[in-house]
């Protein structure tokens, strides 16, 4: 976010030079309209954008003094400076920014204040629109009065809709270019509308304006006497705020950390996501559902009758009961729920596809947990609506999927409750933010099946066998040696008495995994079948010994999470391709050189070597029964 955010002076006529309390005063107590504006290339929404900074006459002073600067202007007045040069400086800062992030631009009028989120229109910057769009209060969608609806004014208002922004704005621009002709407004505006039908958006309002020439932006246009509306800014000043339409739903809170300065205190603080609370409601807290009541509700500013949506508060509780960072307190007679597997939409923002079946982190509220995708039922298609079959989801791609998450978390649909129903997907191994979601619903079958106590349990099945389970997970090239290595330990093994099973890829991939190829999506499912596997057969008490490439980190880390620490060690067989290839003892590698197989590991598929396996063994300056030895010894020291 832009670094005036924090610092801010206003730069302000006369109430400033005048009285400096009071003007604070005002502007403190003012509320804020967070909004997007997206539009097309050329539709003019820097100049919208400029046309309220400059007829708000109240920007920003680094702003101001930036514009300055260039036009040599002197002066510390909005009015100052000039419109065209301001609009220049706009486009030329996101012409710089396209590729980076949002521009936020801040500007304040006598009623509200307000952040606006300028996105750029490309389709390769979904990703921009829905950080800019994931806060919004309200979303100005830009129409060039001569070109009409567009292919991106679809993507951009089926996206505004899908983030549950409720107050759109149809800004047709450029009216005088089209001598502010009513009937061509009113066209574009029934195309429009029946586009919004058909994406389910229920209502919008459109307003004829001229970004250049300022009609309809801050007063009624005299050009156009039959629009009979508001002029655009007296409708970002009225329009309704999020968080205030918050206030009437039942009380949600997430708790961002446990307050405790001494023994005698113990308060949940957060931020009043929906609802009202006061001393004495009842309250309960998810996932344990343990209940309570409200004692008291302390602020900066000390305790507080009542809290609203919007708030940041902690809470004390009469009861003694277990809360922490992550929890959420709800109205205990109208509470969320609680599951770990759920129906939701993804938009991928990742640059590497979507693969199901993989660990990605998943944020939620004041939580983060671990969560698998499966594939998608659909993508959509933006631009024409269609619901398309896919394997996967690539870089800007909407989706539908199931998830499932490695805790139950309340939550909410996100058309209820973005807060509780809004998530972010993170990679764990480059930690970037691949994807936004919004949760539809749970899936019924995480309510109805239950984790069934056995009384004999893994540790029964292993000292039955008189050893501790264990996965020794071998990984490497095709060819480097896994299998031959492997068969050798476990020969060993069995000749110490140890009860030992080998799960071979080759082998494997003839019965259970039939079904899956070589891609990263097929790969990843692989292992994630096979570390199921390997965590019964540990569950029986086995020593398992697994040799698959498993070429990815993710994989290999989400198998080792699946196991008691300790128990799964990894092994790095480490041969260099080009001895692997060499060795080429199923003439694949000679193929895959040739074009005859596709996706080949170390070829055209990657390798991502372990960064911390137990053991590496070198099968270059080892034989196979050399650096068997080796491990058997590692095992059982
Ligand atoms: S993994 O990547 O999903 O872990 P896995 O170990 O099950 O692979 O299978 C690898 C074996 O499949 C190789 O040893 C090789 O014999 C065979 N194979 C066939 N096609 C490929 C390919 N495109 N890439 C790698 N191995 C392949």
């Amino acid at each position: 976010m832009c670094a005036a955010a924090k610092d801010a002076v206003y730069v302000t006529e006369d109430l400033i030079a005048s009285d400096i309390d009071a003007y604070l005063e005002k502007h403190q107590h003012k509320t804020m309209l967070r909004f997007i504006t997206c539009g097309s290339v050329d539709d003019g929404k820097s100049t919208l954008i400029g046309r309220l900074l400059y007829d708000s006459k109240m920007i920003f002073e680094d702003q101001l003094a930036s514009l300055e600067n260039d036009s040599k202007t002197s002066g510390t007045q909005g009015q100052n400076i000039d419109f065209a040069l301001l609009v220049d400086g706009l486009a030329a800062e996101r012409e710089q920014g396209i590729t980076i992030d949002v521009a936020y631009r801040f500007f304040s009028t006598d009623k509200r204040k307000f952040i606006v989120a300028d996105t750029p229109g490309h389709e390769q910057y979904t990703r921009n629109m829905v950080t800019g769009a994931s806060t919004a209060d309200l979303a100005v969608i830009l129409i060039d009065a001569r070109q009409g609806v567009l292919t991106q004014t679809r993507r951009h208002s089926y996206l505004v809709n899908l983030l549950g922004i409720k107050n759109v704005v149809l800004a047709v621009n450029k009216m005088d270019l089209v001598e502010y002709s009513q009937e061509r407004f009113y066209e574009i505006v029934k195309e429009y509308s029946h586009f919004a039908e058909q994406i389910g958006m229920t209502s919008f309002l459109p307003i004829p304006i001229s970004g250049l020439a300022g009609d309809n932006i801050v007063t009624q246009s005299e050009n156009m006497p039959w629009y009979q509306g508001p002029p655009l800014l007296s409708h970002l000043e009225d329009a309704p705020l999020n968080v205030a339409q918050m206030q009437d739903a039942p009380f949600r809170m997430a708790v961002q950390w446990v307050n405790r300065p001494n023994l005698d205190f113990r308060g949940f603080s957060g931020q009043i996501g929906s609802g009202s609370i006061k001393p004495g409601d009842g309250i309960r807290v998810l996932p344990s559902g343990k209940t309570s009541r409200v004692k008291s509700i302390v602020t900066y500013d000390g305790e507080l009758d009542s809290a609203v949506a919007g708030q940041s508060v902690t809470l004390t509780f009469t009861d003694e009961i277990d809360c922490s960072r992550g929890d959420v307190i709800v109205q205990a007679d109208a509470p969320c729920e609680v599951a770990d597997q759920f129906e939701a939409t993804l938009v991928w923002m990742g640059e590497a596809e979507m693969l199901p079946g993989r660990p990605y982190l998943l944020k939620i509220g004041t939580q983060t947990m671990t969560a698998t995708v499966t594939e998608p039922k659909y993508e959509v298609n933006v631009n024409t609506l269609e619901h398309l079959a896919s394997s996967t989801l690539s870089l800007n791609a909407i989706g539908v999927v199931n998830i499932s998450t490695d805790r139950a978390i309340p939550f909410e649909a996100y058309d209820k409750n973005p807060d509780l129903g809004g998530f972010i997907l993170i990679d764990r191994i480059s930690n970037a933010t691949v994807a936004a979601g919004m949760v539809h619903f749970a899936l019924r079958r995480s309510q109805n099946i239950h984790w069934q106590a056995l009384d004999v349990d893994r540790e029964a099945h292993a000292s039955a066998k008189n050893q501790t389970a264990k996965v020794v997970w071998f990984t490497g090239l095709s060819g480097s040696g896994k299998s031959t290595i492997a068969n050798i330990v476990e020969k060993k093994l069995h000749a110490m008495g140890k009860h030992t099973f080998l799960l071979d890829g080759d082998n494997v991939r003839h019965g259970l995994n039939r079904d899956l190829g070589f891609t990263d999506a097929d790969r990843v499912e692989n292992i994630r079948r096979v570390g199921e596997v390997a965590r019964l057969m540990t569950d029986a008490g086995l020593i398992v010994l697994t040799a698959f490439i498993s070429p990815f980190q993710s994989e290999r880390r989400m198998v080792r999470d699946m196991m008691e620490d300790g128990e799964f060690i990894e092994v790095f067989v480490d041969t260099p391709l080009e001895v692997a290839e060499a060795r080429d003892v199923k003439g694949l590698y000679k193929k895959a050189r040739a074009g005859d197989l596709k996706n080949f590991t170390g070829i055209d598929s990657p390798y991502e070597p372990p960064e911390a396996a137990e053991l590496i063994v070198n099968t270059v300056d080892l034989t196979a029964e050399e650096a068997a030895e080796r491990i058997v010894e590692a095992l059982t020291r």
